[in-house]
Formats: structure tokens, C-alpha cells, sequence
């Protein structure tokens, strides 16, 4: 079976060709990074101008690389929730317009739920296993039983870790996107200030969830104090990030039972993250699986995987009413797709 998969949640363009047998045969990303490196973020109005640009050149390319001919296609797959609006709908009027004129299924995916999915085109995993799912957009901690049957532990109260990265970055005035350059900087520095690590070690309602708005307020008093180096305080906030990751994962992994982990999205790139996962994987006795990281960043081929197998597992195909949420939890997503 061969799926075609769009996304446009954010600020990649990307689309990818997935075939059961053979598996990815192409999978195109156009980033806009370095026109959004000036606003220090994502500015939504420039982003959904740059996917209708790309979109059909985007395309073009993934369907001749992956050497076969529209035609060949037997189903589209899109990202429909949950991102932003203005981006997301592009996407999703491209599939649409794809579903009228090949007449072939119109499978939805979630954003989170491809990140977390991703990991299956390059391992194994056994059900259930705790999904740890940190991006630029989005912090939370799941519990996957299977395909579709999927438990939200929590999630972020404010900033999502790469935010918070991304954030940190633009007041040490390293540029965006602010993860790789801290994760680099991080290494040439010492743990001088003991920042704090919000929610970690709550056992109320909090347990699972995270906030990082106040840790970024605190690297911000001490960047304006100009006492410490930049490598240190990078340092000091990156100890602090992956202390609440890694705390939080493992607290749900003891509390639970369960033997396996998937850390997957952007922020799962991070070196001292997966340093620190391995250890506590090797300590604790569960595995710990992060898929490559042309897998871990926003891509297609999670998209056209995970709609893949919702269209082989579970049927589910939407029509051309069918409208994209800017915000969208994965538990409740099983339940929308498929409501009448
Ligand atoms: O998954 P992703 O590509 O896009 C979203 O869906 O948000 O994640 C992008 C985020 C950015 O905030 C970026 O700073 C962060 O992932 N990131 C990292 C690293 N590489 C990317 N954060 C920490 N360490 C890294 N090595
Ligand atoms: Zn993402």
C-alpha cells in the first residue's frame, strides 16, 4: 500500500511517500527556519504564506523522488490538529484537493500522535510504553496502550520545553532556533547556579504536568545580573530542563509498571537529554527508544506511517467537511475523527 503524507502544522512544509513494502521512498522538508530566526519564533501570518508557496513544488519532488506516479497513491494522509490554523489548513486543502481529483481516502493524523508513532519506522517498540513528546509547540507524557488507545498523564501548564529553549536562547542572544546552540553552548559549562525545577517531585494534581515559564524567568534574572559566563548559564538551564524531563518520565514509568520508553519531537535531540535517559534506563530497567533524528523534527514520513496504519488497522478515512483543530488532545482525537 502506498500513503501520501502532508504536513503543514507549523513552519515545515513537508511531504513524504511511504510504502508498506518498501518503506519511505521519499520524505521532502522545506524549513523556514531562517526567515522566522528574526521574529525569534514562529510569526503564523509569514509561515502560512510560505506553505502555499511551497506546497505543490514540495510535493512535486516527493512523489519524483519516490519514483512512482500520483496515481500509484492508495490513500492521502494529513496532519489535521493540532498546530497552527492558518498553517494547517493548507495542508489540509492540498490533501482535500489531492482526495477529488485521485479519488482515493482521505486519512487524518495527529501531529503528536505521528511524533510518537515515529519511532516504529525505525524500531520495534512493545505495547504499552510511557510517550514522552517535547517540541517547540508541545510538552506531554502519555501513556500508549496500543494504535488508537492512548492515556494523557499531562502536559505543559504554560511554555513547552523547546519554548523555553528557543526563549532562553534569544535572551543569551544566541538566535533560533535556541536548542541546538544551548545543547552546545551547555557543554563548555559548569551547573554555577541551581535554578529551579518547577512541579518536579509533586505527588498532587501536578505530578505529570510541567511549567517552565517560571525557570525562564529565573535565567533571566540571572542573565540580567551579568555575573556569570553565557556557557554556564546554558548549562545551569539545561540541568534544570532535563532534570524535570527525565524526573517526570520516570516517576510514570515506576508509577505504572511499564517497561518501555519513546521520547520523540524536536527537543528529543538533545544530547544531554538522551545521556541522561540512558542512565536512568540502565539504573531503573526499562528501554528507552528515541527514533533517528531525521525522524525526531517535523517531517512527513511520520504523517504518511501514521496514516498508514490507522487506514490498514482501523479503516478511518474523513470527507471533504471534515475540518483541522488548532488545539487538540490525542486522547480525545480517536473520538473526533471518527464522530458522525
Ligand atoms: O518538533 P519540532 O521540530 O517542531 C515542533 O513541532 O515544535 O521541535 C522544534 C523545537 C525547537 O524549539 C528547538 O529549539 C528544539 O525543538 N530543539 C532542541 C534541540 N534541537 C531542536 N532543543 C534542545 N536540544 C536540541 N538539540
Ligand atoms: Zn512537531
Amino acid at each position: 500500500m502506498i500513503i501520501l503524507g502532508i504536513e503543514t502544522s507549523c513552519d515545515d512544509t513537508g511531504v513524504s511517500v511511504f510504502d508498506s513494502d518498501k518503506g519511505i521512498l521519499s520524505n521532502i522538508v522545506s524549513s523556514q527556519v531562517n526567515l522566522h530566526a528574526q521574529w525569534g519564533g514562529v510569526y503564523p501570518d509569514l509561515a502560512a504564506r510560505e506553505h502555499t508557496k511551497n506546497i505543490i513544488p514540495v510535493l512535486d519532488r516527493a512523489v519524483r523522488e519516490a519514483g512512482i506516479e500520483l496515481s500509484d497513491i492508495d490513500g492521502i494522509a494529513v496532519t489535521v490538529a493540532p498546530g497552527l490554523i492558518v498553517s494547517l489548513v493548507i495542508g489540509i486543502s492540498a490533501a482535500k484537493s489531492l482526495k477529488w481529483s485521485l479519488k482515493k481516502p482521505l486519512i487524518p493524523v495527529h501531529h503528536i500522535e505521528a511524533h510518537i508513532f515515529a519511532i516504529f519506522l525505525s524500531e520495534k517498540v512493545e505495547f504499552p510504553f510511557v510517550a514522552l513528546v517535547v517540541s517547540g509547540g508541545h510538552t506531554e507524557l502519555y501513556i500508549i496502550k496500543g494504535f488508537e488507545n492512548y492515556i494523557y498523564l499531562g502536559g505543559t501548564l504554560d511554555d513547552a520545553a523547546g519554548e523555553a529553549y528557543d526563549k532562553v536562547a534569544r535572551m543569551l542572544g544566541l538566535g533560533y532556533p535556541g536548542g541546538p546552540v544551548i545543547d552546545k553552548l551547555a557543554k563548555k559549562g559548569k551547573e554555577v547556579i541551581r535554578l529551579p525545577r518547577p512541579l518536579l517531585g509533586d505527588r498532587g494534581k501536578n505530578r505529570f504536568n510541567f511549567s517552565f515559564s517560571g525557570l525562564k524567568s529565573a535565567v533571566m534574572r540571572e542573565v540580567e545580573k551579568k555575573i556569570y559566563t553565557k556557557e554556564d548559564i546554558a548549562h545551569s538551564f539545561q540541568e534544570a530542563v532535563v532534570d524535570v524531563l527525565v524526573g517526570k518520565t520516570v516517576d510514570a514509568v515506576e508509577e505504572f509498571g511499564i517497561k518501555n520508553v519513546v521520547v520523540a519531537g524536536g527537543v528529543s535531540a538533545n544530547s544531554r537529554l538522551r545521556e541522561r535517559f540512558y542512565e536512568e534506563a540502565e539504573k531503573e530497567k526499562f528501554s528507552i527508544h528515541f527514533p533517528p533524528m531525521y525522524l525526531c523534527t517535523d517531517n512527513a514520513a511520520m504523517i504518511a506511517y501514521t496514516g498508514y496504519r490507522r487506514f490498514k488497522e482501523k479503516g478511518t478515512t474523513v470527507g471533504y467537511d471534515f475540518e483541522g483543530k488548532a488545539r487538540l488532545r490525542l486522547d480525545r482525537f480517536v473520538e473526533y475523527i471518527n464522530r458522525k
